[in-house]
């Protein structure tokens, strides 16, 4: 009779969670493919550390992430314990009496308790302490969560003192087999998704953070428009979002005061997503005054513990709005600049040659100089980033180090694409390209952030460039071998953050160390 009602409700349970679960598949698979699986070796690293180690849960939050870690472990463990108390409830098979059972039963004790002491700190922390990331309000679904994985732990840890048969026994197994299954069923709607989508997101993380792949105007790709736009990946993303807060704490705009927060923005997603809003514009989903406050500094998908992509999101939709002329009047002129003068300010390039000229730069000729180097806008025409250039030169030249310059560079488009306008940015990308194909260095040197993140995405995958190194971290290592003769080499912290695409590797120049592209067989990405 128990038996009979177990699969019932078991089935009835089942049900409920195959059904939503359908409907979340639905709007994924309705969804334009944006899933990637390049670079298997860099994912699975990441499965490995932010998943099984939960390192990045842990990062930022190192008491908060390893009460979680905790109840992700005890989790994992229970796993077989759940297995085989349930083929034994639904009279599959009865192996709750084998030898092994018991001593795996004895070593869920120690698990068990650190699931309770994890969980409670976790309710204690949602219900009481309520730090500012996790919102306002004090969420009941978290609340109940906690409960129903408290009871779990301490229905098991009941086993070793209730009697197996007693009503009081069979009460205690009911209960535990009943929280289960009603977590089960609750899981799909709410942000305990996660447990089983998280996995699934870091691993489908792309491995370059703030990754946009190239609009393809051949396919008449024009960015985000409407709801029914969003990527698999984007959607997936939306459903795992768990609401933790880390990337709103983290983002400059939400700390500056500005509407913009990307927790936000992940959870409007989802809502616009579940209420089958498919036509609806992007930029009524976020507001397009939002859209415009990021400022892509990718801190918010660095954050995320559950590999949530922010950026295809807030630049994809600036994309569909540039596209379709909404974009704010600030950015004509900037646009224009790019267009006719190949530099934001829209200044000469006579300005450009001057400093070349004062600074004694030469044309750069592969059968001269080792290394080219890229002045990017602000050192071609901005005074104070020329000081330190000419700081970089003198470093150079007293290190021996031939180098040059272009004749003729354009900004390498980075604004253009952070800001949404593909078309720009594409052709002052394409127009570089030509310039480098042509010059053919082997290594280029660059100062300027931007261009270091932009050529390394796209230029160098394209040209004959294998080495591209930033001066930013090449003088923080020479400083720092100065400080500590025979220090490891590594990339400083800050350069390894801001600049994921780029890794460090074995310097052939004295005094300089070098960065290679991540290797890619894809076309140009940015
Ligand atoms: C069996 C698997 C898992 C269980 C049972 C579980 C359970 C929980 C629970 C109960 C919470 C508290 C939710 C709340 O704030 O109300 C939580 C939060 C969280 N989980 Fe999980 N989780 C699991 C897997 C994972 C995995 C695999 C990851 C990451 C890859 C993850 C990342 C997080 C993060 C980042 C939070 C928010 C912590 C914070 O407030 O900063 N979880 N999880
Ligand atoms: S990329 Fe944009 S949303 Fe994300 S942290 Fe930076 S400013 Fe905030
Ligand atoms: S997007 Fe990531 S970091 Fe932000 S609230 Fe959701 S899970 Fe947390």
């Amino acid at each position: 009779m128990s038996t009979l009602a177990f699969w019932i409700l078991l089935l009835l349970f089942l049900a409920a969670f195959a059904a939503q679960v359908a409907q979340r598949v639905q709007l994924i698979a309705a969804a334009p493919d944006t899933f990637a699986l390049d670079s298997l070796g860099t994912r699975t690293g990441r499965f490995v550390v932010d998943v099984l180690l939960q390192r990045r849960t842990i990062r930022e939050r190192p008491l908060t992430g390893l009460m979680h870690a905790f109840v992700f472990w005890g989790f994992v463990a229970f796993g077989g314990y759940t297995l085989t108390e349930f083929l034994h409830g639904l009279g599959i098979v009865d192996l709750t009496h084998a030898g092994w059972f018991r001593a795996y039963r004895l070593a869920l004790t120690p698990p068990a308790t650190a699931v309770l002491v994890g969980i409670l700190y976790l309710l204690i922390r949602r219900a009481f302490v309520r730090p500012v990331g996790l919102g306002t309000t004090v969420s009941i679904e978290s609340i109940v969560i906690a409960l129903f994985i408290a009871t779990l732990m301490i229905t098991f840890l009941l086993t070793f003192r209730l009697e197996e048969g007693t009503t009081s026994g069979r009460v205690n197994w009911w209960v535990h087999a009943m929280v289960i299954l009603t977590f089960m069923a609750l899981i799909p709607a709410s942000k305990h998704l996660h447990l089983v989508l998280s996995p699934i997101t870091v691993f489908l993380k792309s491995p370059e953070l703030g990754n946009l792949p190239n609009l393809d105007f051949e396919k008449e790709q024009v960015g985000l428009e409407t709801v029914k736009d969003l990527g698999s990946k984007i959607v997936l993303d939306a459903l795992t979002c768990v609401e933790c807060g880390r990337c709103q704490v983290n983002c400059p705009a939400w700390g500056a005061g500005k509407e913009l927060n990307p927790k936000r923005i992940v959870l409007q997603t989802r809502e616009a997503l579940l209420a089958g809003e498919r036509e609806k514009k992007l930029g009524e989903v976020y507001s397009e005054k939002v859209l415009w406050q990021c400022t892509t500094c990718g801190a918010c998908e660095n954050q995320c513990p559950v590999g949530i992509e922010h950026l295809p999101i807030l630049i994809g939709s600036r994309r569909g709005l540039v596209s379709n002329g909404d974009a704010p009047e600030y950015l004509g002129a900037v646009y224009n600049h790019l267009e006719r003068r190949g530099n934001i300010w829209g200044l000469g390039y006579d300005q450009r040659q001057k400093f070349v000229d004062a600074a004694k730069l030469e044309i750069f000729d592969p059968s001269r100089h080792d290394v080219l180097v890229w002045l990017g806008c602000a050192g071609a025409f901005e005074a104070d980033f020329q000081k330190s250039l000419r700081s970089l030169f003198e470093i150079l030249r007293a290190r021996g180090v031939p180098f040059g310059v272009l004749s003729k560079e354009r900004c390498t488009g980075d604004p253009a694409k952070r800001t949404g306008n593909e078309y720009v940015y594409q052709e002052l990308a394409n127009g570089n390209i030509e310039e480098l194909r042509a010059a053919a260095p082997k290594k280029m040197l660059t100062s300027c952030p931007h261009c270091v993140k932009t050529i390394a995405s796209s230029a160098t995958r394209s040209t004959s460039c294998t080495r591209l190194c930033s001066s930013r971290s090449s003088r923080a290592k020479a400083a720092r071998r100065r400080a500590t003769p025979g220090a490891r080499r590594r990339a400083t912290p800050g350069a390894r953050r801001l600049q994921p695409s780029v890794k460090s590797s074995p310097s052939t120049i004295p005094a300089i160390s070098d960065a290679t592209p991540e290797e890619s067989t894809s076309p140009a990405r940015c």
